[in-house]
């Protein structure tokens, strides 16, 4: 299992140290929220903390774009260094050109549900992008519980993929700990984000190293 702590999670009057423990950690990516208070009722963090966390982490960065218009901040993201852009199907009017220019920009591409959108909606971009995140709570807030019908959304979009002969890689985020990791394992998914199971423990590295046992 690949695993992408969410910084969301973290102590911002440390981020310095937060993200050098995940430099230090077996994490394979670090997972970045950013919110507008438009398409999500949060607001997170920017580019200038983008930028400042892209400088100093050695993993690549995945960001989460929970924004409207979220084709307007390519080249921004880009420019904090990010490997992946993920964007919300529902704020995105047009799809399809939103992708393409994050490939052109140098990134792969992600493109994210709500619980509640249906997986069906992928079938037309699944074989262009290189990853699906499914959201497994409403988007906006770290620490909410899973929402347990995203397991048959992963079966649906591991039989899609299947299908299309996509390469997409099968991205979580929302309420995931050993438990609900687990039984996203069974279900198909590559790629955990977990933000307070990891940065609310005594032992971060641990829940990481747990998370990654998981297949
Ligand atoms: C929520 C964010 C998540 C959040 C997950 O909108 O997209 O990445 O940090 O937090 P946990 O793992 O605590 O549910
Ligand atoms: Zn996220």
């Amino acid at each position: 299992m690949e695993v992408s702590p969410s910084l969301l999670a973290a102590d911002f009057a440390n981020l310095s140290s937060e993200v050098g423990m995940i430099n230090s950690s077996n994490a394979d990516y670090l997972h970045l929220d950013v919110m507008d208070g438009v398409f999500v009722p949060n607001i997170s963090f920017g580019f200038s903390v983008l930028d400042a966390v892209g400088k100093i982490c050695t993993k690549p960065l995945d960001v989460h774009m929970m924004t409207v218009e979220p084709y307007k901040w390519v080249s921004h993201v880009r420019d904090c260094g990010a490997s992946l852009m993920n964007v919300h199907v529902e704020a995105s009017r047009h799809l399809h050109s939103t992708v393409s220019e994050i490939h052109q920009a140098g990134m792969k591409a992600g493109v994210t549900l709500n619980p509640s959108t249906p997986v069906v909606l992928l079938s037309d971009i699944i074989e262009d992008v290189e990853l699906v995140l499914l959201m497994s709570v409403n988007p906006g807030f770290g620490g909410q519980p899973f929402i347990m019908n995203t397991l048959k959304k992963v079966r649906e979009l591991r039989e899609l993929i299947e299908k299309t002969g996509s390469k997409a890689k099968i991205q979580i985020d929302g309420g995931v700990n050993e438990t609900t990791g687990r039984m996203l394992a069974e279900a198909g998914a590559d790629i955990l984000v977990a933000g307070s199971y990891i940065f609310g423990a005594p032992d971060p590295h641990e829940r990481i190293n747990i998370l990654k046992s998981l297949s």
